[in-house]
């Protein structure tokens, strides 16, 4: 069995603000050597809960001053999405309005003023537009077996920037002995050079890494180390401190050269190898990587084990050392739990997401890890919220459409699945 077979269990995982912050064990553990002794006991500023009705009640006012508003939100207008897929436009266009609407419209007439409102009354904090670095060319392809033809990844770039995505990842520039799939790297890059309209951040690993991506036209890179020594020795062939060595001489060879750096912390709630990550690893590589000058920190749930429970713990731990709004979050999606990771993190006061077209991805040294949360997925939710994105979700499911159809694959979003068989059923009236 996989360790990811398993869900992250409960352990006490920091001492944040004097509070002992506790996750729940389920009755499979994940990983013998955690306590079994504390399972099932909710432990909050060493008071011991029976019942975990209890404890969440103490746990949502411990957590409540996240709620922290980086700015006031106005009451703006915003224009939900209509999507335009075909001759029966009109009909396509009322069902999916109705989707975001539905929930007040019997009550009083709605508007997208009554929703932002409705918004700012429950969901305090959220912002008003989130950035979505797309990651689906890069994270997304990494781990496909079969090689995509170079001539597809850049068509998918083409169309993925063409939904109005301002940040594309699209390609790594590390060995291809590690990641066959991504060695046209170089010519990838080539063919973007004049794609207007989006950033086209690339993975480096080290110095040579780096000096082909600039060479190959890249204008901003990022740089991954691992809040978890086993993770980084099976990604990088190294130890966490000696990652971040190499990333000190890449920052500073990217600050000679004004290139924008991006910096990643991956296993932040859990690691295939060790189990439970503890926030403080994470934090500690965060502030590595922001003290290098990394302009904005991404924080990566590798393996997709992080509930809200754990998410926000490691939030709270990374937050006191870097700011809110150099941070931002990358979940992959194997247990379900990556929209209600964002929709947390948001009220957080974060306000970039990654994502993955179609949800495609995974780590190749991440054994059972799943694809990052689809990126159609994170827009609906986000559109439902009155949260603007400048993506247009049409235009975004005809570009997950196109690479879905290339790999053979049903789409893992359920957005484009279910909007799909809208789109098909309205079709046939
Ligand atoms: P190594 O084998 O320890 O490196 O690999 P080395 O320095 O001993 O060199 C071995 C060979 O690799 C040499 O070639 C080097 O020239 C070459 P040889 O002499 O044998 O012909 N080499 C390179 N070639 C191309 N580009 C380079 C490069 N560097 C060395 N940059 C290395 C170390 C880091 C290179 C390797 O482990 C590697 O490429 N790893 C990549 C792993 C990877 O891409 N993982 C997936 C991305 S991370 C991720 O998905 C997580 C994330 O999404 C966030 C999250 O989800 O948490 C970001
Ligand atoms: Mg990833």
């Amino acid at each position: 069995m996989s360790s990811l077979e398993e869900p992250i269990g409960l352990e006490r995982v920091s001492n944040l603000n004097g509070v002992n912050w506790v996750q729940r064990f389920s009755s499979g553990a994940c990983r013998p050597r955690v306590d079994e002794a504390e399972m099932g006991n909710c432990l909050i500023e060493g008071r011991s809960c029976s019942s975990s009705n209890s404890c969440d009640e103490e746990y949502a006012r411990e957590t409540y001053h996240w709620r922290r508003q980086r700015e006031k939100i106005r009451g703006d207008s915003l224009s939900p999405r209509t999507l335009c897929l075909g001759r029966n436009q009109k009909v396509f266009d009322n069902v999916c309005d109705s989707w975001y609407l539905q929930d007040h419209q019997y009550s009083k007439p709605c508007n997208e003023r009554d929703i932002r409102g409705l918004t700012n009354k429950f969901l305090r904090g959220i912002p008003r537009f989130v950035k979505i670095v797309e990651v689906g060319p890069r994270d997304g392809l990494q781990n496909e077996k079969t090689i995509v033809p170079t001539a597809v990844k850049i068509e998918l770039i083409r169309r993925l920037v063409s939904s109005g995505l301002l940040v594309v990842e699209a390609t790594s520039f590390v060995s291809s002995k590690w990641v066959p799939q991504l060695a046209d790297a170089k010519d990838v890059m080539e063919a973007i050079r004049n794609v207007d309209g989006a950033r086209f951040p690339v993975l480096t690993p080290n110095l040579k890494g780096f000096e082909a991506a600039v060479a190959a036209g890249a204008k901003e890179i990022a740089i991954f180390a691992s809040a978890s020594e086993s993770f980084s020795m099976s990604n990088i062939n190294c130890s966490i401190e000696v990652s971040l060595s190499r990333y000190r001489e890449v920052a500073a060879a990217a600050k000679k050269l004004s290139i924008p750096v991006r910096g990643y912390v991956s296993c932040v709630v859990g690691c295939p190898v060790e189990g439970v990550v503890p926030p403080s690893k994470v934090a500690h590589v965060a502030k590595e990587l922001y003290d290098m000058g990394c302009y904005e920190i991404s924080l990566g749930d590798t393996i997709g084990v992080g509930t809200p429970g754990t998410v926000i713990p490691m939030l709270e731990a990374v937050m006191d050392v870097v700011p809110i709004d150099k941070l931002a979050v990358h979940f992959h999606d194997t247990y379900g739990q990556s929209l209600p990771n964002i929709l947390i993190s948001l009220q957080m006061g974060i306000s970039t997401v990654d994502s993955s077209i179609s949800g495609l991805g995974g780590c190749p040294y991440a054994k059972g890890a799943s694809g990052n949360v689809a990126t159609e997925d994170v827009v609906y939710m986000l559109n439902g919220l009155g949260v603007k994105t400048n993506v247009d979700l049409a235009k975004l499911m005809s570009a997950g459409e196109f690479i879905c159809k290339h790999l053979g694959c049903q789409s893992g979003s359920k957005t484009a699945v279910a909007l799909g068989k809208i789109n098909a059923d309205a079709y046939k009236i």
